[in-house]
C-alpha cells in the first residue's frame, strides 16, 4: 500500500488515506482499521443526490438521457437553446431539476448554464454534451461557407466550451465515491475511484468514418473525439473522466431530418432495414450507454468512445 502516491487532496477520503499510509509504517493492523474507517467515512459523506447536466436536453437523445438520469436518481439540469422543449423534458422527470436556456456556441451562455447548475445543486457530477445540429446536405463544392461555421460552431466549439466550463467547475469539487463498500478489499481502486466528475459528449458514427454529403457534420464529430481524448488525458489525474458516444441512426428529429434530406444514393445507407440489426436505435438505447459511461460502473474508462450502431 505504501507504493500508492500520497494525495494532496484534502477530502475526507484522502485525509484518512494519508493517515493509513502514516500508520502503516508502524503497524499494518492499524492501517487496515483506518482504511475501513476511511471507507465508512466516505460513505457517510456521500448520501446526497448526484447531479447531471444535459445539453440538447429538449429533444431526442438528450431528452432520453435526462429522463434516464432521473430514473437513476440524479437531479437534472436540462439545458437547450429551445427553452420550452427543455421545460417539457423537465416535466417528465421523477427527480428535482431545472430547465436552462443555453446557446452552446457562446461562452457567456455556457458559463451561465454551469453557474445556474451549481447555484441550484451545489455541484455537477455528470454531464452529457448532447446539443448538436446536422446541417444541410450537399457535396463540399456546393456547400456555403457559413454552413460549415454553423455546424462546427454548435457541434465542435459547443462541446469545447461545455468541456471548458464543466471541467473548471469539477476541478473545484471534492472527489466522491458512490459505492465505496463494493471496493473495500481493493484499497488502490478505492483511492482512485473518487471522481470529481464524469463527462460524455455526443460524437457519431460519422465521427469514425466518412459521411458523404455531410462534410461539416462529419468533421465536427471527428473533432468531438479529439476533444474527448485530449480532455481525458489532461484531467485524468484530477479524477475527471471524459468519454464520448458514437450513435448510429437514431429515431429522433435529427434522425428524421437525415432520412428526409438524404439524396437517393444515400437512402440505402440511412434505411434502417439495411442495418445489421434491421432497425434504427431508440434514443433510450443511447441514453443507457451515456449513463453507464457517466457512472461509477467504469472507473477506469476515460478517453474512450463507445459505438452504439447496431453492428454497423
Ligand atoms: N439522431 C441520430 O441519428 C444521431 C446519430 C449520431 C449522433 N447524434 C448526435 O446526438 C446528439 C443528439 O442528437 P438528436 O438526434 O437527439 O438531435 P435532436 O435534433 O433531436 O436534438 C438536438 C437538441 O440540441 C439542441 N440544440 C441545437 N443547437 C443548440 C445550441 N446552439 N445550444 C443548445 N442546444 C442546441 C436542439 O434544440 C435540440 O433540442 C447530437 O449531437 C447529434 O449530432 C445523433
Amino acid at each position: 500500500m505504501a507504493s500508492i502516491p500520497i494525495p494532496d487532496c484534502t477530502c475526507i477520503l484522502c485525509i484518512y488515506y494519508k493517515c493509513t499510509v502514516t500508520f502503516s509504517n508502524n503497524s499494518s493492523n492499524k492501517s487496515n482499521i483506518l482504511f475501513s474507517r476511511c471507507i465508512s467515512a466516505t460513505m457517510a459523506t456521500n448520501t446526497r443526490t448526484p447531479v447531471a447536466l444535459v445539453t440538447g436536453g429538449g429533444s431526442g437523445i438528450g431528452r432520453a438521457t435526462a429522463v434516464r438520469f432521473a430514473e437513476l436518481g440524479y437531479s437534472c439540469v436540462v439545458a437547450d437553446i429551445d427553452e420550452p422543449s427543455a421545460k417539457e423534458t423537465l416535466r417528465m422527470l421523477k427527480t428535482p431539476g431545472i430547465a436552462v436556456q443555453v446557446d452552446v456556441t457562446m461562452a457567456t451562455s455556457v458559463e451561465a448554464m454551469v453557474t445556474a447548475a451549481v447555484q441550484h445543486f451545489g455541484r455537477i457530477d455528470c454531464a452529457f454534451n448532447g446539443a448538436g445540429i446536422l446541417g444541410a446536405s450537399g457535396r463540399i463544392v456546393e456547400s456555403p461557407e457559413d454552413a460549415f461555421d454553423r455546424v462546427m460552431g454548435v457541434n465542435a466549439k459547443g462541446v469545447w466550451l461545455c468541456l471548458k466550463y464543466e471541467i473548471a467547475q469539477m476541478l473545484q469539487q471534492e472527489p466522491v465515491m458512490s459505492e465505496p463498500a463494493r471496493w473495500a478489499d481493493k484499497p488502490d481502486v478505492c483511492r482512485f475511484r473518487g471522481v470529481r466528475g464524469s463527462i460524455v459528449s455526443a460524437s457519431s458514427q460519422a465521427g469514425l468514418a466518412p459521411f458523404k454529403y455531410h462534410s461539416p457534420y462529419c468533421a465536427s464529430k471527428w473533432a468531438v473525439l479529439g476533444l474527448t481524448k485530449t480532455a481525458a488525458v489532461e484531467y485524468a489525474k484530477e479524477g475527471i473522466r471524459v468519454n464520448a458516444v458514437c450513435p448510429g441512426l437514431t429515431a429522433t428529429p435529427m434522425g428524421d431530418q437525415l432520412r428526409e434530406q438524404s439524396p437517393p444514393d444515400l437512402q440505402g445507407l440511412v434505411d434502417p432495414k439495411n442495418h445489421p440489426v434491421g432497425r434504427q436505435a431508440a434514443p433510450e438505447e443511447v441514453a443507457e450507454a451515456v449513463c453507464w459511461l457517466c457512472s461509477d460502473a467504469c472507473p477506469f474508462t476515460t478517453g474512450e468512445h463507445l459505438k452504439i450502431a447496431g453492428g454497423l
